[in-house]
């Protein structure tokens, strides 16, 4: 059985052109979502077979150390205690998540950086032990990534990606926006990633993903990057607009560092990310987003005290459900330029207040 959709997947991959895969991969998501989330809120589905979110990747925040200061990142202002997992409880969620059916698990804290967590290595040993783990990846700033850690993680398969955040194509630029005089660290240790992947002929991917103003893309390491992207090595995605960390970082901030701020998008029902971004803290709280809430004030429950499953369809995280269906969002959420809807933009108009509506009678 395991052989035939093997073999299905390999012809879907052959067959249609990647552009398409991701489209139809992305409506499937969506479509889950919202089964899942209409399970949920269905008091008589939800009695004859508990609901629960399904998140299509696990996020582990190993460490909440960081060792940039980026000026559009809450870091900086974080007062969150500083933590880092320890392996027997990042085992067992991993073992935990997998026994669900899942197979995705990425290593990208809230904040924070992979690097600077000394348990790194041990995680990606165990992730890439575990053959039911179909990816795994994290994004790091690459400052710490020293070629001794290059030659082992050019080790890895084809499972692995990473990406690099890299903030600007000179030195002034990067350490305005990255907050850090590290330009050259950056640079040498991206550029030794993707010379060892060519050297070797690793099968790892690697992502440049550019975090620097717009129209500023110049200069040698520019033209490396654009070179190794038509070779094939790596793939370069960019941010055209930056959020705003639920309020944490102003729109001036933004533009005096020459970045452009997102516009607030209009709240309409839940936040999509409630159903797909739940991450494990280093401490092991389970925050609902993975995304910016940088207090981690979204807890849904507690890796140490609970099993995996119960936090997934617990009291908690159907509170927040809740309040967010009736749109009393938390604190965190209420101005956060991240919020994407759980509904599509076809439905934004009045289909989905009609659903809600046609719905509420079954809601507990
Ligand atoms: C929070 S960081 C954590 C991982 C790692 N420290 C890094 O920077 O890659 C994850 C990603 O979020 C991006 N990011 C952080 N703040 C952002 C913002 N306000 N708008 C857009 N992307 C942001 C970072 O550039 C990075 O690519
Ligand atoms: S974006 Fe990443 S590298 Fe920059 S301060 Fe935040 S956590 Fe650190
Ligand atoms: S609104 Fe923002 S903070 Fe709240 S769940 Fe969505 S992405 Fe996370």
């Amino acid at each position: 059985m395991a052989l035939l959709a093997d073999i299905a997947r390999a012809a879907w991959r052959a067959a249609v052109p990647a552009p398409v895969r991701a489209r139809v991969s992305d409506a499937r998501e969506r479509i889950a979502d919202l089964f899942d989330y209409a399970l949920m809120r269905s008091s008589p589905a939800d009695a004859s077979r508990p609901a629960r979110i399904r998140p299509h990747t696990l996020y582990i925040e190993g460490t909440n150390v960081c060792n940039a200061r980026c000026v559009f990142c809450a870091y900086p202002r974080m007062e969150r205690a500083k933590a880092t997992m320890p392996m027997e409880a990042f085992a067992s969620v991993v073992d935990q998540y997998l026994a669900l059916g899942h197979a995705e698990v990425d290593l990208t804290p809230i904040v924070g950086d992979p690097f600077a967590d000394r348990r790194l290595f041990e995680r990606l040993d165990f992730l890439a032990s575990r053959p039911a783990v179909r990816g795994f990846h994290f994004f790091t700033n690459a400052i710490l990534m020293k070629p001794e850690l290059i030659e082992r993680l050019t080790g890895y398969d084809g499972r692995f990606t990473i990406f690099c955040s890299f903030g600007g194509f000179d030195r002034a630029t990067y350490r305005r926006i990255m907050g850090v005089d590290k330009f050259e660290e950056a640079v040498a240790a991206i550029r030794g990633l993707i010379d060892a992947k060519a050297r070797k002929g690793s099968a790892i991917s690697i992502q440049v993903n550019l975090r620097v103003p717009k129209g500023s893309e110049s200069g040698e390491f520019w033209d490396y990057l654009l070179e190794k992207k038509s070779e094939g090595l790596i793939t370069v995605d960019a941010v055209d607009d930056f959020d705003n960390w639920g309020g944490d970082i102003s729109e001036p901030t933004l533009r005096q560092a020459g970045l452009v701020p997102k516009p607030p998008p209009v709240h309409r029902g839940p936040c999509r990310r409630l159903l797909t971004g739940p991450t494990v803290l280093a401490d092991g709280r389970v925050n609902a987003c993975c995304c910016r809430d940088v207090e981690a004030t979204l807890i849904i429950g507690d890796v140490n005290a609970q099993p995996l499953s119960e936090i997934l369809s617990g009291a908690p995280i159907r509170g927040l459900l809740e309040r967010h269906a009736r749109g009393d969002y938390p604190k965190a959420c209420r101005n956060c330029t991240r919020y994407e809807s759980i509904y599509p933009a076809w439905m934004h108009g009045w289909v989905w207040r009609l659903l809600e509506l046609l719905t509420r009678p079954f809601h507990g």
